[in-house]
């Protein structure tokens, strides 16, 4: 039994570090050709319009810093040192200084958003006030517009406020004034044009005249979010989800799911709602990696649940929220709730289906209405605890599942397998899930390159009675699990594409498939790969995410048959493939990937198309496995498209070395 004291990164190191990454295909000359043969007319199984999705955390600032658009980082003063990201203007002398103070103040009657500055200015000492630092600087694009606020009332005098953005040596990029009018709290806005783009801008916030005033919710947004929505979402970010034409989102992670404590577990209550009345939570992830700390990493949540649920709309992709068993993350406290006190926990569940899909007549149906959302979200799939494992978790699990299905029969849960896709504690999880029979079953790899192309057949002798796989995490790791020294590499992406294979070709079995994590900011990252990468004004996608894509928009709706010499195409001198139709569109979709460092020809059969037919080749592939895509070079590997036509039931690949390639031809 695994001490429960280890911590996290440790095991993760211990559990992988045997799994040493090479690469056997370094072969430079061309191999023999291969015959693959395609079946066209006898579909085999459907392909759920759920199996290529996208599994979203806020890790390495995936959310607040990242997709979610506030610029101003801790804004309501609710971190746990209330002045960080926060400098007062002018430097040192304010704090000391007693005819113009700032003191955080607490109000004990706002218990989710207590704190707020009380500004006291006796003289007209100019540029008095705060400067925010953003998360590593504010990205500001010229011209673009910018909505400054504030939440304030005045307490005596007349005070001004100013918000104005300089660059790093001090220039000003951009300012707005606003007065202050009346001794109740009220909010202030004031639109910022600025005049350069910079990706590290700060805010200074100066307070004008003489007097007192309370302040609190300073906030900066663009309004060029996604779908123009108020105080929203990046724009590129979203971009980059949409097109990946995702089956289904999975929120809000992950181990920020657990929490390293039973208090820091994610609570969706209190992310939904007002924006100041949802409670600032650390960030499990703020202190995971001691080679990665990011002591400023809290939670605002000001992406929520309900953005969660309308960004899964958006998308056209199924929500899919993952909710605390009751159990802290195992690798950290375990810390676990008593089986007699969990109801509370199974009423967050039971409560979220209401919040989801509840009419407007309900509890919380009616607060999703009053969030602007009075339709249903038509939620259908729920999962129960992430990374857990040991008998603490399934009976946790029963007690929920029983509860689900007694209120919503048709509800779908997951249950998770454990962080391990092999070994002791995977296997006894899988006789414990025999036992209970869930619906889906949620594993994860995060393996290396060679365990990806090994396991291109993990399902093809899977018990067709069992459970549904939802690949929940995977991700191939170049150097080792959560080491620094990953990166997104050709090779990585290429051996994920081979994975794939054998998902698609079980699409009977598998149901639901996600890389993960999702999202990385450059300089501010805990963990790596990352599917897309950002900084503070773009945002990339590595080879693998081209990987997520040429699948997820090329998923067909049957599989069928593709052999080489009779047998599936699973890895024989480096050649994974898999055959679908999209009875749809009525096109026939090929995937083939090689492997191997050297360039190859497959020549593709296809059984029952006697015409002629027209459709496209999308490649990826690189000379080099070990490139990948940077800030700086967004796009050294992306896929190109071309035409083809197939004559008499035939179609000649030329496959470069490392490449993956996606045949889509009209019937
Ligand atoms: O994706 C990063 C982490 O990896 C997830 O939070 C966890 O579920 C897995 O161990």
């Amino acid at each position: 039994m695994i001490k429960k004291t280890i911590t996290y990164s440790l095991i993760c190191l211990l559990s992988i570090c045997l799994l040493a990454c090479s690469n056997d295909d370094s072969s430079s000359s061309e191999v023999e050709a291969a015959d693959l043969v395609v079946d066209i007319n006898n579909p085999i199984h459907e392909i759920q319009p759920t199996m290529y999705g996208i599994f979203f955390e806020d890790i390495n600032f995936a959310a607040d810093g990242g997709l979610y658009a506030e610029l101003v980082k801790n804004r309501s003063f609710e971190f746990d040192a209330p002045w960080m990201g926060w400098k007062h203007l002018p430097e040192a002398e304010t704090r000391f200084n007693t005819v113009n103070e700032l003191t955080i103040v607490r109000d004990a009657n706002n218990p989710q958003n207590p704190r707020f500055v009380r500004v006291d200015k006796g003289d007209e000492t100019p540029e008095f006030g705060l400067e925010n630092e953003g998360f590593d600087g504010m990205g500001i694009k010229n011209g673009e517009k910018y909505d400054f606020s504030f939440v304030a009332r005045q307490n005596k005098g007349n005070l001004t406020v100013k918000a104005t953005l300089i660059d790093t040596t001090g220039n000003i990029i951009g300012s707005a004034s606003t007065a202050l009018n009346g001794n109740d709290w009220k909010t202030y806005e004031v639109v910022i044009t600025p005049t350069a783009t910079f990706g590290a801008a700060k805010l200074q916030v100066t307070f004008e005249g003489v007097g007192q005033i309370d302040i609190d919710q300073i906030s900066l947004f663009p309004q060029d979010t996604w779908k123009g929505r108020k105080k929203g979402l990046r724009k590129d970010m979203v971009q980059l989800l949409a097109d990946l034409n995702p089956g289904f989102i999975r929120f809000p992670g992950g181990c920020i799911v657990e929490g390293r404590t039973l208090d820091q577990r994610y609570q969706w209550k209190k992310t939904v709602g007002p924006v100041d009345q949802r409670e600032t939570l650390i960030n499990r992830w703020n202190t995971e990696f001691a080679h990665r700390p990011a002591p400023d990493y809290f939670q605002s949540f000001g992406l929520g649940f309900f953005e969660y649920f309308q960004l899964s709309e958006d998308l056209g992709a199924e929500p899919l929220p993952i909710l605390s068993c009751g159990l802290a993350c195992q690798f950290n406290t375990s810390e676990t709730v008593p089986m007699d006190q969990l109801d509370p926990y199974i009423d967050d569940a039971l409560d979220l289906i209401e919040f989801a899909n509840g009419s407007v007549n309900t509890k919380w149906g009616k607060i999703r209405a009053s969030m602007g959302h009075p339709e249903p979200f038509n939620l259908k799939y729920i999962g129960v605890g992430n990374e857990q494992w040991g008998q603490e978790y399934f009976e946790r699990y029963e007690a929920f599942a029983k509860a689900i299905y007694a209120k919503y029969p048709d509800m779908n849960i997951v249950s998770g397998t454990g962080p391990f896709s092999d070994g002791e504690m995977f296997e006894k999880a899988i006789k414990e899930l025999e036992r209970i029979k869930p619906e889906l079953v949620d594993e994860h790899y995060y393996r290396t390159p060679d365990w990806f192309k090994e396991n291109a057949t993990r399902y093809d002798n899977y018990d067709r009675e069992r459970f549904k796989i939802f690949a929940g995490e995977y991700a191939a790791q170049s150097v080792q699990t959560a080491s620094p020294e990953n990166r997104n590499t050709l090779e990585c992406a290429i051996s994920e594409a081979a994975f794939m294979t054998g998902l698609e070709r079980n699409a009977d079995v598998v149901y639901m498939t996600s890389y993960a994590p999702l999202f990385a900011h450059v300089n501010r990252w805990q963990w790596t790969p990352d599917l897309i990468w950002f900084d503070n004004l773009t945002s990339y996608g590595t080879a693998n995410y081209y990987v997520q894509k040429m699948y997820s928009t090329n998923p067909g709706t049957h599989t069928l048959s593709i052999k080489r010499d009779g047998e599936n195409v699973t890895g024989k001198d480096g050649l994974y493939a898999t055959a679908a139709i999209d009875k749809n569109s009525n096109e026939l979709i090929i995937k083939v990937v090689n492997t191997l460092g050297s360039k190859r020809a497959v020549s593709l059969s296809l059984n029952g198309l006697s015409k002629a037919a027209e459709g496209s080749i999308t490649s990826l592939h690189g000379d080099d496995a070990g490139v990948f895509n940077t800030i700086d070079e967004p796009a050294k590997i992306t896929p190109s498209e071309s035409k083809v036509m197939a004559e008499n039931g035939k179609l000649n690949l030329q496959m470069p070395a490392n490449s993956f390639q996606v045949v889509r031809l009209k019937l």
